[in-house]
């Protein structure tokens, strides 16, 4: 089956783009939905997750991508790999990631994944960068106590530039990583390593409540 043909970037401000996704049902999503949770917040393709799904199948995995046939494509091959534990979502992370996990009972949530955002690179598009202040008190409230954040990307100032997000929040501590501790890489991270560029990662951990 030939891979789904996309717009390289879709504009995450673009009227389409602002409208409100459903809460995810964790009921439907899952078979198990008392599992530990992990989102990957803009998975592309989704091939991280399905690789995971299947390496690491005591976890649930719910997927978020903004440009929809993408999605609806992961989630064909999710069932046609019988992954019960798999889910993407539609949905404009930068703008409706909170809806989207209003869904999700507390303590579930237990990692988060942030891989090779897109950086746009030029100034003036710099409020359709996906990770923002938003987008990391989002996290902050729906992770779980001890919840891990890893965020990775080859562009040194977009690395910069979300990690400080991430530390300017006191409810995370940070837990440098020197390398990718999942047993999977992402499309991107395979496509930059083969290439020997180097990648910026780093992980925070969400404080305990009586730690703050
Ligand atoms: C460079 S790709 C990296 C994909 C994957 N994480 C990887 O590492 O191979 C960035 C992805 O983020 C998605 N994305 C960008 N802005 C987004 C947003 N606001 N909400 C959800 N996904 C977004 C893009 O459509 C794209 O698929």
């Amino acid at each position: 089956m030939p891979r789904v043909r996309v717009h390289q970037h879709v504009n995450p401000l673009a009227p389409y783009y602002r409208q409100a996704p459903q809460p995810i049902d964790v009921e439907a999503a899952f078979a198990d939905p008392d599992k530990p949770l992990l989102l990957d917040i803009g998975c592309a393709r989704g091939r991280f997750l399905l690789r995971m799904a299947e390496a690491e199948p005591a976890w649930n995995y719910l997927g978020v991508e903004i440009r929809e046939p993408l999605v609806e494509e992961a989630n064909r091959l999710a069932a046609e790999a019988g992954l019960d534990n798999l889910h993407y979502a539609f949905c404009n992370a930068m703008l409706w990631l909170d809806r989207l996990l209003d869904g999700i009972p507390q303590g579930m949530l237990q990692a988060v994944t942030v891989q090779f955002p897109d950086p746009w690179f030029k100034k003036k598009h710099a409020k359709r960068r996906m990770v923002n202040e938003e987008m990391v008190d989002t996290i902050a409230k729906h992770l779980a106590p001890g919840g891990r954040v890893f965020v990775q990307t080859d562009i040194e100032f977009l690395a910069d530039e979300m990690f400080s997000l991430f530390r300017a929040d006191d409810r995370f501590v940070e837990s440098p990583v020197e390398e990718n501790f999942f047993p999977v890489k992402t499309e991107r991270e395979k496509a930059v390593e083969d290439k020997d560029l180097p990648v910026y990662r780093t992980m925070f951990v969400l404080k305990n409540r009586k730690d703050l």
